[in-house]
């Protein structure tokens, strides 16, 4: 979608809004898939109630963009604009035991930028890719915890009331991969409140886990993490790994040799293909094992 309105471009600008025109989304998600359209970069939180009242008011549908590690974007031209937060670095504030992250930080860089000022607890998210933000809104985990257990306040605009909102962190919801926010909520800050632990202890939990997961995940191949949540009491990748599946292709659409809820682009893979392999083996499970896959990866179609 391209913003060609004159008058809306100047007042976007006048609110510390910078448009950038015809952006591939490919090259902003982990996956390398994604079609093209306008993106709006907000510099000013306290402009974005602003910015979103006037995109409605000018028919101008839209998405918030974070760290683009675990989303599907639809091929072509899209239907919407993207709205990013301007990257942070490193986006954190220390003040004892509590970290001030903006939404848009790199979460490896913040959980290690804590680390270093002996303060722990986030060791088994070091290899998670993307944005604290994003990370937020699924309730990202690995190794046994999960970063809302940290979560003591989160500053959002919240869509349906359109303007910005403080809440705590015990009015906030955290299930495995799900949480209480609704899907148009727009996370901006957060309060966390880190046990403390010695820069060396931390960096030893580190290296176990970054071994884990070199030894189990394809990391150095386009993807969005897991594809499916695992059903309870069940794994996904074990499921799919037994029915034969690691390596199965629709187009450059690919079920990962190392770890089979990883699907890989293994080299122009378009959106449509990946959603008929996501079908495929969703349908795949269903028949073998009478379980029904629900996608971890957001999917975001025209
Ligand atoms: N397994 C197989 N074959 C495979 C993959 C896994 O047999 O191809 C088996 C493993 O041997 C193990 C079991 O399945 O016995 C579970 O595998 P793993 O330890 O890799 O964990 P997972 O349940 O597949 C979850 C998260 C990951 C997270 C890891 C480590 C989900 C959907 N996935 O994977 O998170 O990194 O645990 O804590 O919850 C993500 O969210 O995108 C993600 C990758």
């Amino acid at each position: 979608m391209r913003i060609n309105d004159n008058a809306l471009i100047a007042r976007l600008k006048e609110l510390g809004v910078e448009l950038r025109p015809g952006v591939s989304l490919a090259a902003k998600t982990s996956l390398g898939i994604g079609g093209t359209t306008d993106q709006l970069l907000l510099r000013r939180y306290e402009s974005i109630p602003e910015v979103m009242r006037l995109l409605a008011d000018n028919q101008t549908p839209h998405r918030f963009l974070g760290g683009g590690t675990n989303v599907l974007i639809d091929d072509g031209e899209l239907a919407w604009v993207v709205l990013h937060l301007p990257p942070a670095h490193p986006g954190v504030r220390l003040e004892g035991n509590f970290a001030f992250v903006d939404a848009s930080a790199d979460l490896g860089g913040t959980v290690t930028f804590c680390a270093k000022h002996d303060l722990g607890g986030m060791e088994g998210l070091i290899g998670v890719p993307g944005s604290v933000g994003g990370a937020l809104r699924m309730n990202a985990g690995a190794y046994g915890m999960q970063i809302g257990s940290y979560v003591r306040e989160i500053e959002l605009y919240r869509a349906a009331k359109g303007d910005l909102e403080t809440m705590r962190g015990d009015q906030i919801h955290f299930d495995y991969r799900h949480t209480s926010f609704a899907p148009d909520d727009v996370m901006l800050r957060v309060k966390l409140e880190l046990p403390s632990k010695p820069y060396k202890e931390i960096l030893a939990g580190i290296r176990i886990c970054n071994e884990k997961r070199r030894s189990s995940q394809p990391l150095n191949q386009k993807s969005a993490g897991c594809i499916f949540k695992n059903p309870p009491g069940g794994s996904a990748g074990r499921m799919i790994d037994a029915l034969g599946l690691k390596g199965h292709r629709v187009g450059d659409a690919m079920v990962s040799d190392r770890h089979a809820n990883f699907f890989i682009n293994a080299a122009n893979s378009s959106c449509a293909d990946m959603l008929k392999l996501i079908d495929y083996v969703r349908d795949r499970v269903r028949a073998s094992y009478a379980v029904e896959l629900e996608n971890e990866v957001i999917v975001w179609r025209n």
